[in-house]
Order: C-alpha cells, then structure tokens, then sequence
C-alpha cells in the first residue's frame, strides 16, 4: 500500500493507494471514531463492494443509502433522500458518511456530508479510475442541476481516501478509458514527462496491467494532491484541473446527463482545448495531432457529438464556474505540460473550433 498525504494544515489527510484495501478491515475502521455510519452508494457498487465495508464497521449503528446508478442521480432529490434517512434513524453531527462508489457517489455524498448539520466528516472509497484518480481528492463536492453540471457544490475535504485498485477489476472497459482521460489532463496541464509514459505505456493500462494501473493512479493523485494542498479553493492554479472541462460540461448538459460519460466529455473538451490553442498561435498542428492520438488510442471520443452545435454549446458554456460577470473564461494549453490559467477568448475565434473541430 502507498500512502500519500492531502497538504491542507489541520485539514491534511492520507490517500492510501493499494490492492485488496477492503479487506483490511482496520484500515476503514481506524478513520472511523463514530458510532452512527451512514454507507451511501448505488445499485451497482453496493453487490460488489458494501459487504466488506459493513464487515469492517460492525458493532456500529450502520445504515446504507443505496442510489440508483448514474449521472443523473447527482441531484438534489438524491442529496434529500439521505438528509431523509439521517434523520430518521436521528444521527447525530458527529456520525460519520462513507462514499463507497464512483465519482457521482462521491461528490453527492461529501455535498449532504458539507450539508448535514452545517457539516459531519466524510470517508472517500472510490471504485472507479476516474474516482481514484481524481474526483475523490480535494474536496469538491456538488449536485447537478437541470441548467449545469455542479452547480450546487461545497469545498468540504474528506477525512481520508481509501483507493483499492482491486475495485477496477469490475470496472466496464468504458468506464476505465473514461478514468484514462482524467489521467492523460495531469500530463497535458503539468506533467510532460507523464504525457511521455502514457503514450508509451497506453496499452499496459488498457489491458489493465497492475503495475502500469498503479504507477498511473499513483502519479496521478500526487499531481492533485500538490494542486489542491497548493491552491485549495481555485484561486489559480487549481483551474487547471478544468482543462476541457468548460466544453465537456457543455456536452453533458447538452446531451442530457449520463449520455456521454463525464471522463469522454472531458476528452472532447481537451481535443477542442488544443484546437483551439492552435489557433491562438500556441500548440502546432503535430501536437495537437499527438494529444488527440493519445487520447484515441485510449479509446476516447475525440469529436464532439454531431447533436450539438456551435450555439448549443455557447449556451452551455455560459454557465460554468469559471466565468466571470457573463464574461466565459477557458482553461488552455501553451504546451504539453503547461496550461494557461482561465482566460477570455475572442468568440469567433472560440466559435472557428466549435464549427471547425471535428465536424464532417
Ligand atoms: P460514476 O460514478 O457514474 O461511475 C461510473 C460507472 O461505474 C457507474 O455505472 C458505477 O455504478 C460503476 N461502478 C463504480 N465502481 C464500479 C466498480 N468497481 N465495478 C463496476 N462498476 C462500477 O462515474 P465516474 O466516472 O466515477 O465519476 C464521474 C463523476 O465525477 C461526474 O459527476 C463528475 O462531474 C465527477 N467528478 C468530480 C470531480 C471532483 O473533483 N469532485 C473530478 C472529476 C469528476
Ligand atoms: N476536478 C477539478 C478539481 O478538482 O479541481
């Protein structure tokens, strides 16, 4: 197991990154000083993944919230049907929340942990490579709503992140490409000597080579965790981390939650992110060629869907986090490696990528 520590003063905490993790049931138990625990996770993860959980925190009042699957369960109805069942089994400000599942689990469960009682401590065990690798770490913690992805959100860290890479033997291939994308960000945005690994080590991770899944989630998280300790609240540098991400919300809203999956929009978004910093003088065209290529042979959708045009996606990309006063702002790409801090850009030169990428 490899433990790597969240740098946020007395609000640190460890991501413990190993095979077999569940089946340590000291290693849950130990971050868990309660006696009310509330399980929250879905209809997918709690067959697979809920017993060795429960196992590990007998003698506890345990309860279990169990959701249906998908992205559109991130809501507000799903965030009252566990204020619902905490308070009607009484639990208390010092119970404690586990999110056992995928990145929608997690940033629901840490949104009614932020919320309940004005905030109860939160366990992150993340079941997918997008979870492990990204959403599980740093704390943001959000519902959709109907008009935007994450609108309803709060800062609020997690007590601990307990990564068992053992999970992703279940994971669908799909969904492990999805995770990919959020893996191949941390070299495009500050990593360029991880870019060069996945490209050569691409296969290894889609056939799920241990070794290569494990240098990558490990990597990975180092990267989030010095972003996170170093700006926690997205003051700078930590908008990097939405690289493609304002395209890619635009494409899940647009397509209806759940139609493309979080980690192929992001894909897309990155795709349309280099476009368009080839545009603006930045990226060559070989480069961009190179970072689509990766992205395709981590078997992405690397072309926005042909449902979505140029002004459906403006429209959706008017809401987003990062713009100021209407104003839209994008994270983009000076290189491999480095990425420019949320900007505005021209609209026709936005609107040449939008109508120029990919279409046709
Ligand atoms: P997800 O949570 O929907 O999980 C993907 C699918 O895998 C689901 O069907 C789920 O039931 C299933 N699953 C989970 N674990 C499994 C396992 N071990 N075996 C088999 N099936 C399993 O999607 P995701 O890709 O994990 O997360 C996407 C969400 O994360 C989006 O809502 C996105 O906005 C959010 N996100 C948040 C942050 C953050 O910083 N908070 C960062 C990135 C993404
Ligand atoms: N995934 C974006 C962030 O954590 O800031």
């Amino acid at each position: 197991m490899r433990t790597l520590n969240v740098d946020l003063g007395d609000r640190a905490y460890p991501i413990y990154i190993g095979q077999r993790l569940l089946d340590q049931p000291a290693l849950i138990a130990r971050h868990v000083d309660a006696g009310q625990v509330m399980i929250v996770t879905n209809a997918t993860v709690a067959p697979l993944y809920l017993a060795p959980v429960e196992a590990a925190l007998s003698g506890r009042q345990l309860a279990r919230v169990v959701l249906p699957d998908g992205e559109a369960y991130k809501s507000m109805d799903s965030a009252m049907a566990v204020f619902d069942e905490l308070l009607r089994l009484r639990f208390s400000r010092s119970a404690h929340l586990i999110a056992l599942g995928g990145g929608v689990i997690g940033d629901l469960t840490g949104f009614a942990a932020a919320c309940y009682q004005r905030g109860v401590p939160f366990i992150q065990v993340p079941t997918t490579l997008l979870a492990q690798v990204d959403s599980s770490v740093g704390g943001k913690t959000a519902v959709n709503h109907p008009r935007g992805k994450n609108m309803i959100g709060a800062f609020y860290q997690p007590k601990c992140v307990i990564a068992d890479m053992g999970t992703l033997d279940t994971l669908a291939d799909r969904e492990l490409s999805a995770g990919l994308a959020e893996v191949i960000k941390y070299g495009l945005i500050r990593d360029p000597g991880f870019f060069d690994w996945l490209e050569a080590n691409i296969e290894r991770l889609l056939a799920r080579d241990p070794e290569a899944l494990a240098v990558a989630v490990e990597r990975s998280c180092r990267n989030k965790a010095e972003v996170v300790a170093a700006d926690e609240r997205e003051s700078g540098e930590r908008a990097t981390l939405n690289l493609g991400h304002t395209f890619g919300h635009a494409v899940e809203t647009g397509m209806g939650y759940g139609a493309v999956l979080h980690g192929e929009a992001v894909a897309i978004g990155m795709c349309q992110a280099a476009d368009l910093s080839r545009r603006l003088g930045w990226l060559d065209e070989a480069t961009v060629r190179r970072i689509v290529g990766l992205l395709e042979r981590a078997r992405l959708p690397v072309r926005p869907p042909a449902g979505l045009d140029a002004d459906a996606f403006l429209e959706h990309m008017a809401v987003d986090k990062k713009n100021v006063e209407g104003q839209l702002r994008l994270v983009l790409l000076e290189r491999i490696g480095r990425a420019t801090l949320p900007m505005a850009v021209d609209t026709a030169t936005l609107r040449q990528t939008l109508t120029g990428y990919g279409r046709g």
